[in-house]
């Protein structure tokens, strides 16, 4: 394979024209929208519009008016269809961190009220995203319950049947190592162990067809800066099975979540459905820049939408996989091979230097990112990232890695972000 194969593979990409949507920086190759997503052209204008008309001029009108107040359901809804939810099951809210606490919660009290309500374990893998770790373990500890990790995703079934388990917390996409959880079998292993399942889909939503409904799942959370390319700290949102949403009332009880918020009683009562996962007031701006980045996911639905990523995106890794196997042997790859198994990144690892690696390629203009304490990350979010930007990428990594370059001092001091 060479760089005219790579050229003749964007030629008959079906989703090429999606890149259009996006104000790429020149001389960037871009493969870090597994963390950050790029700017979609439609935001800024977008979002003007939202700062200078809607609140400049119209000011607190533009709650009805423009209707803010109902963004976190529309731009729900819009998202919902990126992750097989139906309408009016999904709101975009909070982060991740604070919407998994919520559900978290909700399902402990699930088990609780339940049929076992002795089960006391969140049952995680010790290399899950920390934040789902720490919020975890800190309710475990609050409400009586024992977080416990396993350190293969081979250990899950059988540690759900030792029938102790109340709930399964993990996340569809590792964000370290790129593996694809299989979401309909672990839901189904779960619930037959009785136990009920919580995913966070960061690094799925918008990178591959989720299916959360035809899966079973219970509850969902997720990421609106990533795939999603709604802007550094976009909302994130929160999906629960309607069969439960009635059910219990998350604890952060705030006035949005109110059954009436402008009554102004002084009693709680939790809106009906998934509204009641909503707290505070939603954060306007970034909504609006949510609801553009949601747009550029849902604008590839004609050309075959979350299928024809799902395809493109193993296709592009399938090409890094097999250029970094032939022309960086000194690196190991910790991704699956197998496409049912990989997500829509590539990891790799190397006992030395990888972390100056990475630096190394972002000053040549290759945007890839280190996650502690050996790993190389490179996310291909398929609306944008070409093929031949997989072929530069690899060339510029074997180049750093044949000149050695990454040794200079200025690649191996660390920023407070990696
Ligand atoms: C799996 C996973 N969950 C959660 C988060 C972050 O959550 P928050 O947006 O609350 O910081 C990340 C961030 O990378 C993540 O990878």
């Amino acid at each position: 394979m060479n760089r005219t194969d790579c050229q003749a593979l964007d030629a008959k990409d079906p989703l090429a024209a999606m890149r259009e949507q996006f104000a790429l920086p020149p001389n960037k190759i871009y493969l870090d929208g597994n963390s950050l997503g790029v700017l979609p052209r439609a935001t800024a204008a977008r979002v003007a519009e939202v700062v200078q008309r809607e609140w400049g001029e119209h000011l607190i009108e533009s709650w009805n008016t423009a209707h803010w107040i109902d963004l976190p359901q529309r731009v729900g809804n819009k998202l919902a269809r990126l992750v097989g939810a139906g309408p009016n099951e999904l709101v975009a809210a909070d982060s991740t961190s604070v919407n998994l606490f919520k559900v978290l919660s909700a399902a402990l009290s699930m088990v609780q009220a339940g049929d076992n309500p002795q089960r006391r374990v969140i049952l995680s893998e010790r290399d899950n995203f920390p934040t789902d770790l720490y919020i975890a373990e800190s309710l475990a500890r609050e409400r009586g319950f024992e977080l416990v990790t396993i350190d293969t995703p081979e250990q899950i079934e059988p540690r759900l049947v030792q029938g102790d388990v109340a709930v399964l917390m993990l996340t569809q996409v590792n964000y370290r190592t790129g593996r694809l959880h299989d979401m309909s079998a672990l839901t189904q292993a779960a619930h037959a162990a009785g136990a009920l399942a919580v995913w966070d889909l960061a690094h799925s939503a918008g990178a591959l067809p989720v299916h959360l409904k035809r899966d079973d799942a219970d509850f969902a959370v997720g990421c609106g800066y990533k795939y999603l390319n709604g802007g550094p700290g976009a909302p994130a949102f929160v999906w629960v099975h309607p069969r439960h949403a009635d059910r219990f009332a998350q604890p952060l009880a705030g006035w949005m979540g109110h059954a009436a918020p402008f009554a102004f009683t002084p009693g709680y009562a939790p809106a009906p459905g998934i509204a009641r996962y909503l707290c505070g007031t939603p954060p306007v701006i970034q909504m609006a820049a949510l609801e553009c980045g949601v747009d550029t996911v849902l604008a590839a639905e004609p050309l075959g939408g979350m299928d024809a990523l799902r395809s493109k995106s193993l296709a592009l890794t399938e090409v890094f996989l097999r250029l970094v196997r032939e022309r960086c042997a000194s690196l190991d790859v910790i991704t699956p091979h197998e496409s049912q198994h990989r997500g829509s990144q590539v990891s790799l690892t190397r006992a030395e230097g990888a972390y100056a690696i990475v630096q190394a390629l972002i000053a040549r203009g290759v945007i890839g990112d280190f996650r502690a304490p050996d790993v190389l990350r490179f996310g291909f979010t398929p609306l944008y990232t070409r093929f031949v930007d997989v072929w530069d990428a690899v060339e510029h990594l074997h180049q750093v890695l044949e000149s050695g370059e990454w040794k200079e001092d200025r690649f191996n001091k660390r920023g407070a972000v990696t």
